[in-house]
């Protein structure tokens, strides 16, 4: 009896040490998850990582203490992957080495390639890089009417993600977006990098919708289409200490074409650099269209360099002619500051804030401007229509102080 008890007693110490140690995380042991030693992925470049990290997410999300996978260094082929929750615990994924996507486009039947759906208490991290292999995609004709790259694959979705981190990670060459955020709430971007040519069609860096806190911090990214943009539904976001460039910018829009969108109500862009990119900080609408609101919009300390449109509110955006240009927009644009706002424009236009006749933008603020120009073509100009910012400090060029082109350009 009394051996009996020691030996059950000494079990029950085993397995209460080995649990406490799963989830210390000490080492790869216990709550961590390699797919290559576990579920035999392979590093060769083609075979397909699906069913390895599936198997382990698997694991990983059913553990009730935390757990962690690893792709460990290599670099890896991965057809497509959808990670879901809920999980019963907080979950990483590591991501050390390179995973690559099929570069051929008949592939993916949707605009997917990795999705990360319905988890609380996630992490990406790890170093690594996905690849979308774009580069046959950049090539198509066609994506000027959206139609042919709206179903090109993103890299990677976060949708409905609640306390999220994606920290120290690369998106490669993705054939669309590299990076959508849908329905997330508290999601933060940290060193992260997007790298893909200047002439890369639709391959914005991070959009970001529906969404409420959503920090991107200390990033890189140089693609072909925009930095960030923020579409409708956007609360409560934070752009900080990011580079941008080559890219179309940072920015909120275009809003007003779809029935039902959501406000945009919360955004503040602080301590970013863009060089060479053909906008700045930007607010887009479409002329006629659909109702909407935009507010609490601030942009602040931000320095460009060659860039071609570095402050812009264009609520008469309309590329690919697809709105009737002599109509007004009706979002609503209201608490809009841009403060230390300074550098070099590639065209004269640099200050442009085109309001709607109906709509006028009210409170909007101009502090401390200093814009002047890296082009050939003549001294720096600041633009403004249907709305009277209040403006302070420093004015280089004088605010609102030349006339409007009958036509505006239409920019992408
Ligand atoms: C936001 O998410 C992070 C994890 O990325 C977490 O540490 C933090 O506590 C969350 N904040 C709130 C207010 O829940
Ligand atoms: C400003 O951005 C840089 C990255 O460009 C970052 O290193 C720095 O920490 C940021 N500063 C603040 C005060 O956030
Ligand atoms: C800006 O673009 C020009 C022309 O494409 C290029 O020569 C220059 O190196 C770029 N500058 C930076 C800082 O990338
Ligand atoms: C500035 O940008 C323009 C157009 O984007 C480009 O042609 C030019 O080479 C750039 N200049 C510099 C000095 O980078
Ligand atoms: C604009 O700012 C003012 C003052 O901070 C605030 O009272 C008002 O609610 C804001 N408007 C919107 C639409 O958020």
């Amino acid at each position: 009896m009394t051996i009996q008890f020691n030996f059950v007693s000494s079990m029950l110490i085993l397995l209460l040490l080995s649990i406490s140690s799963a989830e210390g995380q000490g080492g790869r042991g216990g709550g961590v998850i390699d797919v290559v030693a576990k579920f035999g992925a392979k590093a060769d470049e083609k075979t397909d990582l699906s069913k390895p990290l599936l198997d382990a997410w698997k694991e990983a999300c059913a553990s009730t203490s935390p757990a962690k996978i690893v792709i460990p260094k290599g670099i890896y082929f991965l057809s497509t992957a959808t990670l879901e929750g809920p999980c019963k615990a907080p979950i990483e994924l590591q991501v050390e080495g390179t995973v690559k996507a099929p570069a051929n486009l008949g592939a993916f039947k949707e605009p997917k390639w990795i999705v990360f759906n319905r988890i609380e208490n996630f992490k990406l991290s790890g170093g690594g890089v996905f690849d979308g292999q774009g580069t046959t995609a950049y090539k198509r004709e066609g994506c000027e009417k959206h139609n042919y790259c709206d179903s090109l694959p993103i890299n990677l979705r976060f949708d409905f993600l609640t306390n999220a981190m994606v920290q120290g990670i690369t998106s490669k060459d993705s054939k669309q977006f590299h990076v959508n955020v849908l329905g997330c709430k508290n999601i933060t971007f940290e060193h992260f990098t997007v790298s893909a040519p200047g002439e890369s069609p639709n391959t914005d860096g991070i959009h970001i919708g529906r969404s409420d806190g959503v920090n991107v911090l200390n990033t890189e990214i140089k693609t072909g289409d925009d930095c960030v943009s923020i579409g409708d539904g956007s609360k409560n976001l934070v752009i900080n200490g990011v580079t941008c460039g080559p890219g179309h910018g940072i920015s909120i829009g275009s809003l007003g074409l779809f029935k039902n969108e959501e406000p945009v109500d919360g955004v503040t862009v602080k301590n970013c650099t863009l060089t060479n990119t053909s906008n700045g900080v930007r607010i887009k609408s479409w002329p006629g269209a659909e109702p909407g609101t935009c507010s609490n919009i601030h942009f602040e300390d931000i320095t460009v360099t060659n860039v071609s449109s570095p402050i812009i509110i264009d609520q008469k955006y309309c590329p690919w002619n697809k709105c009737k240009i002599n109509e007004e927009s009706k979002v609503k644009l209201s608490n809009i500051s841009f403060k230390n706002i300074h550098g070099t424009s590639a065209l004269p236009e640099a200050v442009k804030i085109i309001c709607s006749a109906t709509l006028p933008c009210e409170n909007v603020e101009l502090v401390d401007i200093e814009i002047t120009l890296s082009g050939p073509t003549g001294p720096a100009v600041s633009q403004c229509s249907n709305v009277k910012p209040k403006v302070s400090g420093k004015q280089n060029p004088a605010a609102c102080s030349a006339p409007i082109a009958a036509k505006p350009t239409p920019t992408a």
